[in-house]
Parts: structure tokens; C-alpha cells; sequence
């Protein structure tokens, strides 16, 4: 009982919180980025794609919400942190890891190869029929090509992986097909966008959609966009995929949570993903 007051009272704070929030706009600023090969401007805003224009006009980057500092990390790629864990990434793509010393690069040559990939996903595969996120690719080479364990969802391998992979479309723009086979799961995605979870009642929407502009705290909300993951969180000084984010969203909403790597959470990628179709992957973005 007593517990159940405190989370009440807890759940009261908090819409408070929201209700009273000051807004404050994104930042308008433009990301031109300093990399090995010379400068590249992402698209960091655009028009919403179709299907959210009943909800709004623009989409946003996260970057334009967070603070001048966090942002100039990611001007530079010698100043972004989460290079570390592309190059790391590279180091076991051309390891010979495999059961019979099988490497990533001895069947997909370099990275490069890779280039496109993560602006497409998630997606349905043509031959399993099976909605795929980045990380059932490489989990999927990782044990039928390989020989080996399953490298898991959300552990720093995977996640090494991820940076590398998402490094190779920087710039390309978010393109996520939701009609044809990928329809079902986009239905079944945008429905847990906008349920209502946990002792709060909140659903993504309500941050991400209704409140975004505003400041929960000492928070600036965005539009929960994926288009900058996996993101290199100063908060964790480490890395974060789209699927951990989700379980730490929900979470705050002091709900039980689906799985990293779930049906439902693989869903909602999709969903998530085509709420940015026309922004830019940034290929590991930094976020506070
Ligand atoms: C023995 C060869 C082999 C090895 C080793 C291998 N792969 Fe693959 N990989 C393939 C084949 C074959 C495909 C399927 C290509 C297709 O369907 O067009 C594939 C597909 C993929 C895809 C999906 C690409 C796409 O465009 O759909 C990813 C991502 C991937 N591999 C990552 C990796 C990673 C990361 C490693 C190392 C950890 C790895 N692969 C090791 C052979 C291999
Ligand atoms: C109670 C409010 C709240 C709810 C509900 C919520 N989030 Fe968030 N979310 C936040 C806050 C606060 C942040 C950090 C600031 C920001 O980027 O908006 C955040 C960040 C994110 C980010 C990172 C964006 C970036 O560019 O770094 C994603 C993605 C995200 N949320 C997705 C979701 C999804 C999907 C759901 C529903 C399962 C959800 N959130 C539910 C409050 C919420």
C-alpha cells in the first residue's frame, strides 16, 4: 500500500513535471562534419514523411535538442567518442574469429560492403520472411557462417558491430519501407508507440509527440528519432542501440519491459525508424 502511494504520488510529479515544462525549440543549426575524407552535411531536419503528417510537419534530429557542447561532438570525428567503438568494430570485422578461422572481411571484403544497409532496416528478409533488425544479420553470419555462439543483442561485441556497420551509410538517408510484407509489422510497431505503459500510463507518443519541445526536468525532450543510433550516451560514457534505449524508455515509465531483440521491440524499430524516413543516419551520434 504504502508502495503504491509513493508510485502514485510518483506518477503525479511527473505529469506535473511535463504539464508545467517550459518549451524551448530545437536549436536551428546545421551538422557539417570534419571526417578523414573532408566535410559531409547531414540532414538533420526535413518534412515528416507522409504518414505523420497528420501529427506534424518537421522532423528532427535528437542532436538539435541537446546542448551546444554535446552537439560540437559530433562535429569532428576526431572529438566524437563513439569512433572508438567503430574502429573497434573494424578491428573484428577483419579478425579471424570464425570456428575455422572464417572473418567478416574474408566473405564481405571491407566495410564499404556494407554501405546502404542500415538505412534500410529494419526490414523483412526476401527469403525467411522474418522482420530483421541489423543486429539477426550479424548474429545470423555470426552463428551459421561462423560456427560460433550467438553474440547476443546488446553486448559491447554486437554493439562494436553496429557502430561499424551504421558508420558505412552516414549521410544516406533514412528510407524504411512500411507497405508490402513490412505492413504488418509497422502496424503492430505504431501500436506500442501509442499504448500506454506502466504505473505512469505513458505511451511513446506522449513524450516523443505530444511533449517534445518541452523540458522534463532538467531534460529537452526530442522526437525519440533513431536515425543518430547506435549513439555514444555521455551519460554511460559508452554505447546505447536503438533496442537498449527503448528498454531504458519504457522503463522510466516504471513499466514491465519487452526484451532487447524481441518480436515486439523489432516491430517498433520499424515503426520508430519510418518516423525519420528523410533524416540522415548519422552513424554513431553522441547524446547526453
Ligand atoms: C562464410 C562467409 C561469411 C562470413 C564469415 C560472414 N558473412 Fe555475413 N553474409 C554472408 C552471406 C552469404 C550473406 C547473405 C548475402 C545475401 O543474402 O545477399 C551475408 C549477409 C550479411 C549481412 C546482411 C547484408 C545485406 O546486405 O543484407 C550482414 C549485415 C552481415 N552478413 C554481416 C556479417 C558480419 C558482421 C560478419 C562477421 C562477424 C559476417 N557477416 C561474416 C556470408 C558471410
Ligand atoms: C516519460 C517520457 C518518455 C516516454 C514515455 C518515452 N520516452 Fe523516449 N526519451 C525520453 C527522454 C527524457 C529522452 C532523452 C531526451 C530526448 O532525446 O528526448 C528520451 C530519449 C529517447 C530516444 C533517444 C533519441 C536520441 O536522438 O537520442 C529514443 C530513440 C526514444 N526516447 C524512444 C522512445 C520510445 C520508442 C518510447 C516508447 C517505447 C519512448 N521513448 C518513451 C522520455 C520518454
Amino acid at each position: 500500500m504504502q508502495r503504491q502511494s509513493h508510485m502514485r504520488l510518483a506518477a503525479t510529479v511527473f505529469s506535473l513535471a511535463l504539464a508545467g515544462g517550459a518549451m524551448a525549440d530545437p536549436v536551428e543549426d546545421t551538422l557539417v562534419i570534419e571526417t578523414d575524407e573532408g566535410q559531409i552535411e547531414l540532414v538533420t531536419t526535413t518534412a515528416a514523411p507522409a504518414h505523420l503528417q497528420d501529427v506534424m510537419d518537421t522532423i528532427w534530429s535528437g542532436w538539435h535538442f541537446r546542448e551546444d557542447e554535446t552537439r560540437d561532438l559530433q562535429r569532428d570525428d576526431f572529438d566524437n567518442p563513439g569512433m572508438v567503438f567503430a574502429d573497434r568494430g573494424l578491428d573484428s570485422w577483419n579478425a579471424a574469429q570464425g570456428k575455422n578461422g572464417e572473418s567478416c572481411a574474408g566473405c564481405h571484403q571491407g566495410p564499404e560492403s556494407m554501405k546502404g544497409l542500415r538505412a534500410v532496416l529494419p526490414r523483412v528478409d526476401e527469403k525467411t520472411g522474418k522482420l530483421m533488425i541489423l543486429e539477426n544479420y550479424v548474429n545470423a553470419c555470426v552463428t551459421e557462417r561462423m560456427g560460433l555462439e550467438a553474440w547476443g543483442t546488446t553486448g559491447d561485441k554486437m554493439k562494436d558491430m553496429l557502430a561499424l556497420i551504421s558508420m558505412q551509410s552516414r549521410g544516406e538517408v533514412v528510407n524504411v519501407a512500411i507497405d508490402g510484407p513490412a505492413a504488418p509489422f509497422w502496424e503492430q510497431g505504431k501500436e506500442i508507440y501509442y499504448t500506454r505503459y506502466g504505473q505512469l500510463e505513458m505511451a511513446c507518443a506522449n513524450c516523443h509527440e505530444d511533449q517534445q519541445g518541452k523540458m522534463i526536468r532538467a531534460d529537452h525532450l526530442s522526437q525519440g528519432q533513431i536515425n543518430g543510433f547506435p549513439t555514444y550516451r555521455l551519460k554511460d560514457a559508452g554505447m546505447v542501440s536503438a533496442q537498449q534505449r527503448f528498454v531504458g524508455c519504457v522503463r522510466d515509465t516504471r513499466a514491465e519491459t519487452f526484451k532487447a531483440g524481441s518480436d515486439e521491440f523489432k516491430a517498433l524499430e520499424l515503426y520508430v525508424a519510418s518516423r525519420g524516413n528523410g533524416l540522415s543516419i548519422e552513424g554513431v551520434s553522441v547524446r547526453h
